[in-house]
C-alpha cells in the first residue's frame, strides 16, 4: 500500500541546520522510466549542506528536496522503466529528493542492493561509488601496480575509493586530518596515510616513492594542493578534481604539465545525463558487485540518524570529525 501523504525535510530558507526540519506532503508519482522507492537510507552528502546555506541550489526538474542517494524498496514503477520488480531492495543514485519517505528515481540510475550487506548500508554506497569509479577508472584509467593518492582518506568517497583501489590492485596513499583517521585508512588498505596537518604530503610522498611520485591524485581540497599535487605527481600521471574545499583560483607555474605529460580533469556527477550515470551503474554492477560480495569493498558507516534528525546529522557533518558516511534512516 502506497499512503497519499509522507514525511519529508523541508528546508524553510536558506541557513544552518536549523533550517531543516520534519513536514507532510504528497508522496512523488513516478513518471515515464521512473521508480518510486519507500526509502529506508539516505547518505548525507557536502552538496546538501552547501544546497541547504542556498549556495548549490539543485539543477532544474531535480526535486528541491535535499538527498543525493538512497536505498529502499522499490514501491511502483513509472511506465516503461524496467529491471526491477516491486518490492525489490535497490540503492539508487539521486539528483534531489532523498530525505523523504518516498523518492523517485530514474530507472537507470537504481542498482539491486549488493549481496551481503543491510538495506540501510547500502545506502552510504551511490555516490561515493559513482563517484569515485568513474574518476578513478573511467577518467584517470587506474590500473593495478600503480600508486595513487588519495586526498580526504577517511571522509566518505575516501573510505570508499581506498577499497576500490586497493581491491583492483593498485598501491594507495592518503592524507587525513588527525592521527586517529589516518588509522583507519591504513585498515581500509592504505599503504601510508599522511596527516596532512602535521607533515607535508609532497615531502612524505617523494620519500616512499623513491622520488617518482604517484600517478594518480584523487583531490577534493584544490587551493594550494593544486599546485603540490602537480609537484609529486609522476610523468605521465593523472590529477582527478572533484570539489575544492578549499579556492577554485590560484596561480602558479603549469610548466610541468608539458615537462611531465600531466593529465588535468575534472567532473561533477549531478549535472551528468541519466545516460552517463546508467553506464556508470551498468559498470558497478559488473566490475564492483563481485568486489562487494567478495567482501573487498564495504561501506563505512559512523553514525546513522533518525530521518526526522537530519539537522543533527548536518551539524556531525559540519564539525568534519566523522570518518565514512553519515545516514538517515527513514524507515
Ligand atoms: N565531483 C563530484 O562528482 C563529487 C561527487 C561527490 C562528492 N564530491 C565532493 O567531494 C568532497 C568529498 O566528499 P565526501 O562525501 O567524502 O565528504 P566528507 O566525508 O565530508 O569528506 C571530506 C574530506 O575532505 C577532507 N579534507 C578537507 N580539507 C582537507 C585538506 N586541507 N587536506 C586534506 N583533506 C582535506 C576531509 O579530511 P579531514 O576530515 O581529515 O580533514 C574529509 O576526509 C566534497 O567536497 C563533495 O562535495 C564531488
Amino acid at each position: 500500500m502506497i499512503p497519499g501523504e509522507m514525511t519529508y525535510i523541508e528546508a524553510q530558507g536558506a541557513g544552518g541546520p536549523e533550517v531543516l526540519a520534519p513536514k507532510r506532503g504528497p508522496v512523488p508519482r513516478p513518471g515515464a522510466g521512473e521508480v518510486l522507492i519507500r526509502v529506508t537510507g539516505a547518505g548525507v552528502n557536502r552538496p546538501d549542506l552547501a544546497q541547504r546555506s542556498g549556495r548549490y541550489p539543485p539543477p532544474a526538474g531535480a526535486s528541491p528536496v535535499l538527498g543525493l542517494e538512497v536505498s529502499g524498496r522499490v514501491a511502483s514503477l513509472g511506465e516503461g522503466a524496467c529491471g526491477f520488480k516491486s518490492g525489490e531492495e535497490v540503492i539508487a543514485l539521486l539528483a534531489g529528493g532523498g530525505y523523504a519517505e518516498f523518492c523517485l528515481a530514474p530507472a537507470p540510475q537504481c542498482l539491486p542492493l549488493p549481496p551481503g550487506l543491510s538495506l540501510v548500508e547500502g545506502a552510504a554506497l551511490p555516490e561515493a561509488l559513482f563517484t569515485a569509479w568513474t574518476n578513478l577508472f573511467e577518467h584517470g584509467h587506474a590500473k593495478a601496480g600503480e600508486s595513487v593518492l588519495v586526498h580526504g582518506g577517511s571522509g566518505g568517497i575516501g573510505t570508499i575509493a581506498i577499497q576500490l583501489l586497493r581491491a583492483f590492485g593498485a598501491r594507495v596513499f592518503t592524507t587525513a586530518g588527525s592521527e586517529e583517521k589516518c588509522e583507519a585508512c591504513l585498515k581500509l588498505g592504505a599503504e601510508a596515510a599522511i596527516n596532512y596537518k602535521t607533515h607535508d604530503f609532497v615531502e612524505k610522498l617523494r620519500e616512499i616513492t623513491a622520488g617518482k611520485g604517484v600517478d594518480l591524485i584523487l583531490d577534493m581540497v584544490g587551493g594550494d594542493y593544486l599546485r603540490r599535487n602537480v609537484e609529486i605527481l609522476a610523468e605521465d600521471g593523472r590529477l582527478l578534481q572533484i570539489a575544492f574545499q578549499k579556492d577554485s583560483e590560484i596561480r602558479f607555474n603549469f610548466l610541468p604539465l608539458l615537462t611531465k605529460r600531466l593529465t588535468l580533469r575534472g567532473s561533477t556527477l549531478r549535472s551528468r545525463s541519466v545516460a552517463e550515470k546508467g553506464e556508470i551503474a551498468k559498470a558497478l554492477k559488473k566490475k564492483v558487485w563481485p568486489q562487494i560480495e567478495a567482501g573487498k569493498v564495504k561501506p563505512v558507516i559512523f553514525k546513522t540518524f533518525p530521518l526526522a534528525e537530519a539537522a543533527s546529522a548536518h551539524r556531525v557533518m559540519e564539525a568534519g570529525g566523522h570518518i565514512g558516511k553519515i545516514l538517515l534512516a527513514a524507515g
